[in-house]
This record gives structure tokens, sequence and C-alpha cells, in this order.
């Protein structure tokens, strides 16, 4: 498997300390500038007021398949939690789309560090995401 960074984030979280734990609950603003070669694909996109966002969290430790989920004293398996620490460190955050300019994305509720890779972006749609 190869993957392919299609932008970068440009966010107000340096370190982890003091980042949102889940970025919906977060009203913060960041960018996401997405690289000139993919920038066509944004075509569209201000018509979606959601987004999903996937992006590679490159500075967790090791994996863990036991850990304590965010705000629980006790272990439990970690594909029942959405630690940072997985074989894949891939996350996953719905955002507010703000505006887009050019190949810039504004969004609002990302939680992201600053700098992480953006690996896709796709629409928020109720109908297929809300179970
Ligand atoms: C618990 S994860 C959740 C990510 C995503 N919303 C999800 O559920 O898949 C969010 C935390 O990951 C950490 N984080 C964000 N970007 C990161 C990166 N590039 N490398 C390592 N950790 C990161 C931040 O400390 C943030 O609090």
């Amino acid at each position: 498997m190869k993957l392919k960074a299609i932008g970068l984030v440009n966010s107000p979280f340096k370190v982890k300390e003091g980042s949102p734990h889940q970025g919906r609950f977060s009203e913060e603003i960041s960018d996401i500038t997405i690289f000139e070669e993919y920038s066509e694909g944004l075509d569209g996109i201000e018509n979606w007021s959601n987004l999903i966002i996937i992006y590679w969290l490159d500075r967790a430790g090791p994996a863990s398949m036991r850990v304590v989920p965010y705000g629980k004293k006790k272990k439990t398996g970690l594909f029942s939690t959405r630690a940072p620490i997985r074989p894949n460190p891939l996350a996953l955050c719905t955002v507010k789309l703000v505006k887009k300019e050019g190949n810039v994305l504004t969004v609002k509720g990302l939680d992201a560090l600053d700098e992480s890779p953006v690996l896709d972006i796709k629409p928020f749609v109720a109908d297929i995401d809300c179970p």
C-alpha cells in the first residue's frame, strides 16, 4: 500500500498538550492547503457544509492494543477507542467548511496538530454517515 499526502494542515495546535481530544468540541479554525497537483479535485467542495478529513497522526507514539480511553480509567481494546496510537495512525475528523480560497480550505473543528499530512477529504453526507 502506498499513501500520498494531498495537503498539509496549518492549525493553532503546535503540540499535543492542550489540543482538543476531538475537534468536534473545539471552535478553533485551521487551514488545509491542498498541494497544487490535487487542487482541481476541490472543485464543488464549497457546496458541502461539512467535510470528513482523514489525516495522518505523524507524531503518534507506538501502537498499543490496550489503551485507556480519553476521560476513562480502565484499559480497553484499541479498536473500541479513538486513541491516536494505532498500527496505521489514521485520524478521521468531521469539520465545518468555513471557506475555500483557491487551494486552501478553512475549516472549524479540526483536531490535527500543525503540519499534519492530509490523506483524503470526503463530504459529510448525513444519509450515508449517520446510522
Ligand atoms: C484522539 S485523536 C482523534 C483524532 C480523530 N478525531 C479521530 O477520532 O480519529 C486527537 C488527538 O490526536 C493528537 N494529534 C493530532 N494530530 C496529531 C499528529 N499529527 N500526530 C500525533 N498526534 C496528533 C492530538 O493531541 C489530539 O488531541
